[in-house]
């Protein structure tokens, strides 16, 4: 095997503020700097990677596997975060950094790879021997979405650096795109990439072959039962204690009321307002903020799971489990818990099957046929696309499809059990990650309850005949027909609606008594923010559920304008700048979200607040085309160039990232462009400009 690793001070990130170092204790958080003792004598690869919800780190881990696998070598995976990056130049030749970066906000590093970049970029880095990085060898990989103007900008500046500084790339720069596959991009590039790095370190392959991650106890005696996680997530949720609630320890918040926006029998979706009671939890927030609700997955995927794992009679089995590498893998949830709990609430088995995945079962298959399936699936892209991924099959459900098993429920327990090793499981499936919803209230109104704005997520693949249900969505879905205790009728859109265990672990997140619910929820604070001063136009883009932060914005002005009445009169309001906002809905009498609130609102704020609806499938424009919120601001083009080029007006567009976004950007260049006497590229520079002063800002999703 080559040489050593000798890298003091290695860097590495991770929303979880988690470290994947020898003696890593699943919660805390290590902070002691990484010495060359620490590493040991086989770690060839450093991993640096940036992640705000996991994505990224995923991707780190599971190259650090496969080279592991391949190569025999070592890689510690390190959070990019509080480390020393100025040793970044004492990396000896035969190791090489991986980095893997995701991009956020507005072509912006993950929050905790700010200060990273920060320090990269600066023109007087200094790094412990010199401003030159001439020993590093270096692999990046980016993850972004194509929706997205900045395109994985975060990879691209690094890169850009690395190069300045004289440092050598290995491969090519990896791109994924979160709005067409990840997965796929991947792997695309880690094959040759791989390949390039074992060239450039001389490695050979074959090395060490098929690893474990972790070890896996089943245990007979439970000294302390109320230590068991049975789907809690952090140790004092355990003890059901409240206060210091965050991405790590989300807080079970009562729903304090929920109800159907969209015109039930006319609308053919379904949007769900939910109100979370936050009072005593310690919680806060602000307007523009979003919320993130922990979803469980449904009762027909965690009983699949269990059924082809061979596991349906241990489903309450605990288990204890231990990285096997700790510098590498860490274990992605709480234990000891059970194999229920595990399907249940801890790792994402509702989303598609991976390619992945699939490969790494292949060895397991129940018996020849099956295995070759699998393979040709894993293998073959165009089949694995039109036979699995364009059905929307999930994992549990190939295996039984390969495996010739009946998908039916009923069926299950008589399906086929795989013999898979339960450590592979936890390896191959990522785990399940909080779903984030734009928070639609204001402190200033609802200090103790925030609200969200939800559309049920319900689609036919293309391929398909049933109909692919969204997790989190769905389960907000059900939480409010269960406490509502609606019914469903054959007609109703809900009809089909999985089903799901709501009372959660340990029947916390029920209150008989009360009727009432409780979901996991924390706030992630955001920097979509109103201006300060009142004077400001403010211009408000959000057609669909991209009205949700609008209404949060528009409520925070009406409590200002309420104080400020109280305050200096009736004439308070008079030098305050308008408010627009554009809305767009399919139909007037479907799916108008918070109809009858806007006029209160604009009644409350003098008028000031303007509402301008685009009604896509009742009004039409003079060519016969559906006529969008971009061409309502199309027609107010005059108003509106003078408001942003004149008065400083902040413009917000939230929504659907790929079509009404980028539409209606083009729509501002355009405007902006003709405004000031000169084309297109003169739009397009002057909605960098704002977005650079931060008076264009995005919300979006796609
Ligand atoms: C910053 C931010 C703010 C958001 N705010 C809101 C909000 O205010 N309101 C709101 O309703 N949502 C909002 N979302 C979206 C929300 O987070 C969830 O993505 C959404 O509710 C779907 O989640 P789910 O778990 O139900 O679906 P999932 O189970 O996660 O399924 C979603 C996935 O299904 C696939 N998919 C979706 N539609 C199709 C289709 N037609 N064909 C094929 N595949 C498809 C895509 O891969 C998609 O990623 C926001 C997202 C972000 C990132
Ligand atoms: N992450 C997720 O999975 C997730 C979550 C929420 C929403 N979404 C997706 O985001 C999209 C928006 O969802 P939504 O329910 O909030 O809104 P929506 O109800 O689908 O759309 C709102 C309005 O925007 C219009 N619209 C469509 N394309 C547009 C464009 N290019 N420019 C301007 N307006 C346009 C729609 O018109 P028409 O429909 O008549 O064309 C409709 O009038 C949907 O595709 C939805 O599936 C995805
Ligand atoms: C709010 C938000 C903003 C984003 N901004 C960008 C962006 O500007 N450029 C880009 O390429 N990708 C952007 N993305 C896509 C993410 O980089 C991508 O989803 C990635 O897989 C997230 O990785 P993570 O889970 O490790 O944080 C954004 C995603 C979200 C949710």
């Amino acid at each position: 095997m080559p040489g050593t690793i000798a890298v003091a001070g290695a860097i590495l990130l991770g929303i979880v503020a988690l470290y994947f170092l020898k003696g890593y204790v699943f919660g805390e958080k290590i902070t002691e700097p990484i010495d060359e003792a620490q590493l040991g004598d086989d770690s060839n690869f450093i991993e640096r990677m940036a992640s705000q919800t996991g994505t990224a780190e995923e991707y780190a881990i599971r190259i650090a596997r496969e080279a592991k696998e391949r190569y025999g070598v070592g890689v510690l995976v390190l959070d990019i975060q509080d480390q020393e990056m100025d040793k970044l130049d004492q990396l000896p030749e035969d190791c090489a950094a991986i980095f893997v970066m995701a991009t956020y906000g507005e072509g912006e590093p993950t929050d905790n790879a700010v200060e990273f970049m920060e320090f990269f970029r600066s023109s007087d880095v200094a790094f412990s021997e010199g401003s030159t990085l001439n020993n590093l060898h270096y692999v990046a990989l980016g993850l972004g979405n194509k929706t997205y103007e900045m395109y994985n900008e975060t990879i691209k500046q690094l890169d850009e650096r690395m190069q300045e500084l004289g440092a050598q790339r290995i491969g090519q720069v990896g791109m994924c795109d979160d709005d067409a596959s990840i997965e796929e991009d991947y792997l695309a590039w880690k094959d040759s990439t791989l390949e390039q790095l074992a060239q450039h370190m001389n490695l050979e392959e074959g090395n060490t072959g098929d690893i474990s991650d972790f070890t896996i106890t089943e245990l007979e005696e439970i000294p302390d039962p109320s230590r068991v996680y049975h789907g809690e997530h952090h140790p004092r949720a355990l003890s059901g204690t409240i206060g210091n609630h965050d991405a790590r320890n989300p807080y079970p918040a009562p729903v304090a009321t929920t109800y159907e926006l969209f015109h039930e029998g006319v609308a053919s979706r379904s949007c769900v307002h939910m109100e979370f009671d936050v009072k005593g939890s310690g919680l806060t927030y602000q307007h523009g903020d979003h919320l993130a609700v922990w979803p469980v997955n449904p009762e027909s995927q965690v009983d699949r799971m269990l059924a082809v794992l061979g596991l349906l009679e241990k489903r309450h089995t605990v288990v204890s489990i231990k990285s096997l590498d700790p510098a590498l893998a860490k274990v992605p949830f709480p234990q000891p818990t059970t194999y229920e709990a595990i399907f249940r609430y801890y790792l994402d088995i509702n989303a598609h099957a991976s390619r992945q995945a699939l490969a790494a079962f292949v060895a397991f298959a129940p018996n020849i046929a099956a295995r070759e399936k699998l393979e040709k699936l894993s293998k073959d892209k165009d089949l694995f696309l039109s036979q699995i991924a364009d059905h929307g099959y999930k994992l549990g459900e190939v295996l039984q499809l390969v495996a010739g098993d009946s998908l039916r429920d009923e069926d299950l327990t008589s399906t086929t059990v795989w013999p898979i090793p339960f450590d592979r499981v936890i390896s191959c499936v990522s785990r399940l990650t909080p779903r984030f919803y734009s928070i639609s209230s204001s402190p200033k109104m609802s200090p103790d309850r925030i609200h969200i704005t939800a559309v049920v997520l319900r689609y036919s693949p293309p391929q398909g005949t049933k109909s692919v249900f969204g997790l989190a969505s769905n389960y907000l879905s059900s939480v409010k027909t269960q406490q509502n205790k609606e019914s469903i009728g054959l007609e109703d859109v809900r009809h089909g609606t999985p089903n799901y265990h709501l009372n959660g672990p340990r029947d916390r997140h029920l209150d008989q008594d009360a009727g009432q619910f409780r979901v996991p929820i924390h706030v992630r604070r955001s920097t979509f923010r109103l201006p300060t001063s009142t004077k400001i136009p403010i211009i408000m883009v959000g057609p669909g559920t991209g009205v949700a932060p609008f209404r949060s914005f528009v409520q925070e002005r009406v409590a200002t304008a309420l104080k400020a009445k109280e305050k200096l009169g009736a004439d308070a309001l008079k030098d305050w700048a308008d408010i627009t906002l554009y809305y767009g809905c399919r139909r007037r009498e479907e799916d108008f979200l918070y109809e009858k609130e806007w006029q209160d609102y604009a009644e409350k704020l003098d008028h000031k607040f303007h509402l301008r609806v685009s009604l896509s499938r009742e009004v039409f424009n003079e060519d016969g085309s559906k006529k969008y919120v971009q061409d309502l601001i199309w027609e107010d083009r005059a108003k509106l160039a003078e408001q942003i080029l004149q008065q400083r007006a902040h413009v917000y567009i939230c929504g659907e990232g790929k079509g009404m976004a980028q539409d209606v950007e083009h729509c501002l260049a355009k405007i902006l462009g003709e405004a000031k006497g000169g084309g297109y590229d003169v739009g397009l520079a002057e909605l960098k400009m704002l977005k650079d002063r931060h008076r264009l800002a995005l919300d979006v999703w796609s």
